[in-house]
Order: structure tokens, then sequence, then C-alpha cells
């Protein structure tokens, strides 16, 4: 069973993509009342129509929880527009303190996926609130930040998106590492196909392009809904597929005590492993400063 904690946009869309898939049973859990349980039972009337016979109720009560092998937690604040991610640092770790204490109070065995912003430096609040193994706890950031790195390089090759490999690792945030030194297109590197000044305004795009959707409708919905979906997948049906995500380092990187975005293998147990990159000088910068804006923002927590 997976949990969702956090029924609003961001959540409702995910429960939508696993519920569509057939993944698992799944229960939704929100602290507006009767929320989750109007998004659970409009989900389960769409997968009437589909056919699909999984399980999705709705509650305001932590308890619904129980059983659950995988929650993913999108409660707390968005960004409106003009916001940045960092902006919504102390409300929702908070939020994301208690949501982690009742989730590992509730589901002891499972493994918390994070999703609400700024998503590092909420991994690590989630991570420590719960007390829950490293491995348990891991944040969805880069997989979506790839889908959008792969939509700018897409239009501007006027290329197929499925022929590109990319990865984009860091911060989730204003330092994020569309990591075009190990882009692909077909297995052509990226650095045969666009010049330095293309490549860098390709990074700026990706970075920016969150921002230029929430202006324009609110909030961005649609795509993190499919990227928590595919994460959970990983997760739940035990695939071992390595994708970019927030995780606590240990001296990988030469970083230790933040979760930042790194690949890792996701599998039943949460992240299996953590892979180490060779990053070109200018992306090992980002990296770095990613880490030190994330380290900034977990030491002001403790004051
Ligand atoms: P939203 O405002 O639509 O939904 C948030 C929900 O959390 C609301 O329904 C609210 O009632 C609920 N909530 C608040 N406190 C709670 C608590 N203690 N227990 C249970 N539920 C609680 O916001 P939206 O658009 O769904 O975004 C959710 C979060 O996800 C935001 O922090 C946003 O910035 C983040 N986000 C992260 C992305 C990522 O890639 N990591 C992508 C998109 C959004």
């Amino acid at each position: 069973m997976i949990g969702f904690v956090g029924a609003g946009k961001v959540g409702a869309q995910a429960a939508l993509e696993v519920a569509s898939a057939g993944l698992s049973d799944m229960a939704l859990v929100d602290i507006v009342p009767g929320l989750a349980e109007g998004e659970a039972l409009d989900i389960s009337h769409r997968l009437s129509d589909a056919g699909i016979d999984v399980q999705v109720t709705g509650s305001s009560d932590y308890s619904a929880l129980q059983g659950a092998e995988l929650v993913v937690i999108t409660a707390g604040l968005a960004r409106k527009p003009g916001m940045t991610r960092m902006d919504l640092l102390s409300k929702n770790s908070s939020i994301i303190s208690d949501v982690a204490r009742q989730v590992a109070k509730n589901a002891p065995g499972c493994v918390i996926l994070m999703v609400t912003n700024p998503m590092d430096v909420m991994t690590y609040v989630a991570l420590k609130a719960s007390g829950f193994p490293k491995q348990k706890v891991v944040g969805q950031g880069g997989v979506l930040d790839n889908s959008r790195f792969k939509y700018v390089l897409a239009k501007r090759l006027g290329v197929s998106r499925s022929s590109i490999t990319s990865l984009v690792m860091g911060e989730h945030g204003e330092n994020m590492i569309p990591v075009a030194s190990h882009t692909y297109v077909g297995g052509v590197p990226l650095g045969n196909l666009l010049n330095d000044e293309e490549v860098q305004q390709a990074i700026e795009d990706t970075r920016k392009v969150a921002a230029d959707v929430i202006t324009k409708k609110g909030a961005t919905i649609f795509a993190p809904g499919r990227s928590v979906a595919r994460m959970a997948a990983a997760i739940v049906n035990d695939t071992k597929e390595v994708l970019a995500a927030s995780t606590l380092l240990e001296g990988e990187y030469g970083l230790r005590d933040i979760c930042i975005g790194v690949p890792v293998k996701l599998g039943s147990a949460g992240v299996e492993q953590v892979y180490e990159l060779r990053l070109s000088d200018r992306e090992r910068d980002w990296f770095n400063k990613g880490a030190d804006t994330l380290r900034e923002a977990i030491s002001s927590l403790n004051h």
C-alpha cells in the first residue's frame, strides 16, 4: 500500500498517476477535512472506467497510513509567483517534522518519498524527525528537472525527447545541475551538437522553466505527478532503476550530513546505492554551491 500525506495539487496528481498505473492500493491523508476523501473518490471513479481495481481511500487521520510500504509527502506550502523554493523553508520544516513523526509512528517500516519544497532540506528534516535509516528517506527533484532539461533540449535540437540520455543533479533549486558533460543524443555527446553558449542557455532555461509555469498557471502539477509516480514504481516494484534523487551523503562527492540530488539505485529498500560521477569543473562548482546553500538552510533551522 502507498500512503500520500498531502492531497493538494501535486499529491492528488501523483496519486492519480500511481492509481492509473494500477501500481498499488493507496491511502490519502490531508489536514483539510474531506479533501483526501474527495480526491480518493474522484480517482476511484476514474479507475472504474479503466477497469483498474486498486483501492483508494482518503482520510484526515494518519492511522490510515498503517501498513504502507511507501509514503509520499507533499504536505505543506507551495511557492507562489516570484518565490524561490527556499522561501518556504521555515514554515514547511515545522510541518514536515510533525508529518514525519506521524509517518514513523503509523508506518514504521515504510520508505518516505519527499516532495515538499525546499525538497533537499525537507528530506533531511524528515530523515532526522522520523529516525529512519538514511536508505529509507529519499527526495524527488532530479527526475522532474531532467524532464524539463529533455524538453528544452528536444525543442532546441528538433529531436525526439526519447533520444536524449541526461540527468539533472545537485540542489533541487537555483543551483541545479543539468549535467551537460554526460548528456547524449542518440549516443552523440551534447557538446558535438551545441556550442558552449548554447549549452549554457539550455541550462539556464531548464533552471527557470518551473518558475515560468508557476507565473502562468499558479503551480506545477502534471510533470511533478509523473516524476513521483516513476520513483514510486521503482520502489514498490523493486526495479533497481537508477535515477537522480536526494539522499543523505556520508562522504560521497566529498560531502556529509546534507541531502542533495545524486544518481541512486531505487528499490524496495529505498536508496540501495549512491553512484559517484565525475563532473566538469563548472558542474562541480555548482554542486558545491548548492551544497553550501543547503548546509546554510539546515543550520538556520537549528538556531
Ligand atoms: P497544495 O497547497 O496544493 O497542497 C498542499 C497540501 O498539503 C494541502 O492540501 C494542505 O492541506 C496539505 N497539508 C498542509 N499541512 C499538512 C499536514 N500537516 N498534514 C497533512 N496535509 C497537510 O500544494 P502543491 O502544489 O500540491 O505542492 C505541495 C508541495 O510540493 C509544495 O511544497 C511544493 O513546493 C512542492 N513541490 C515539489 C516539487 C518537487 O519536484 N519536489 C514539484 C512541485 C511542487
